[in-house]
């Protein structure tokens, strides 16, 4: 079975992933790589549908629900998309995937950890990425953004003491074995070359 690279992006609300996944793209493509970008909540049409209800304010949703609703995202992104794009050899990036929900439902919501990081598996079946990379906001740059912010969706639209619980999760799951940080205050071709050293070093290892 031929097996692809599967690349992970996470941090803050507004950290600059999107635009990051784009530029890694365009150049893993130069290299002779099929890619695919995708995200979470999303990625399939069940799993837009699901990510619809999660950022519509007028959704009233409990924690719980929550977690279950991003976690159903997952399994059918997992299951109809990551894998099989996998198996095809290709190179996945995906804006978002377990960390979020470890860093938004369990460290953000105050879920149990243990119940967030054991609904990740089953809903992963397993899948580990070959590359997560956490992008860290310095204080100095996350309080500009606040500043700025202009609330649009409902996770967008929580108060800033949920927003900080985020900010400080995704700093301390940052430190974690196998997890890549990188400085997100930098300029955006800083940041990409970073990026790309990273990956390079992964591709090469599987030459
Ligand atoms: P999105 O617009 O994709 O945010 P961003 O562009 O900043 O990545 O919206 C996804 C929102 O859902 C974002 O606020 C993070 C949140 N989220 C969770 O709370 N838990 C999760 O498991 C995932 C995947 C996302």
């Amino acid at each position: 079975m031929k097996k692809g690279l599967f690349i992970v992006l996470e941090g803050p609300d507004r950290c600059g992933k999107s635009t990051q996944a784009a530029l890694l793209k365009s150049w893993l493509e130069e290299l002779g790589c099929e890619v695919v970008v995708t995200r979470e909540p999303g990625g399939t049409y069940l799993s837009e549908k699901i990510r619809r209800i999660l950022l519509d304010p007028k959704s009233n949703i409990e924690p719980m629900t929550e977690l279950f609703l991003y976690e159903t995202s997952r399994i059918k992104h997992t299951l109809e998309k990551i894998i099989p794009a996998l198996k095809a050899g290709k190179v996945i990036i995906s804006d978002r995937y377990t960390l979020s929900t470890t860093a938004y439902q369990g460290y953000g919501r105050g879920l149990d950890l243990k119940t967030v990081e054991t609904l990740n598996r089953i809903a992963t079946l397993d899948l580990k990425p070959d590359l997560t990379i956490v992008f860290d906001i310095p204080d100095r740059v996350f309080a500009q953004r606040e500043h700025l912010r202009n609330g649009r969706d409902r996770i967008e639209r929580e108060p800033d003491i949920f927003r900080r619980r985020v900010n400080r999760a995704y700093k301390l799951l940052a430190r974690r074995p196998g997890i890549t940080r990188i400085d997100a205050g930098r300029p955006v071709g800083t940041i990409q070359a970073d990026i790309r050293a990273r990956v390079q070093k992964i591709l090469s290892a599987k030459k």
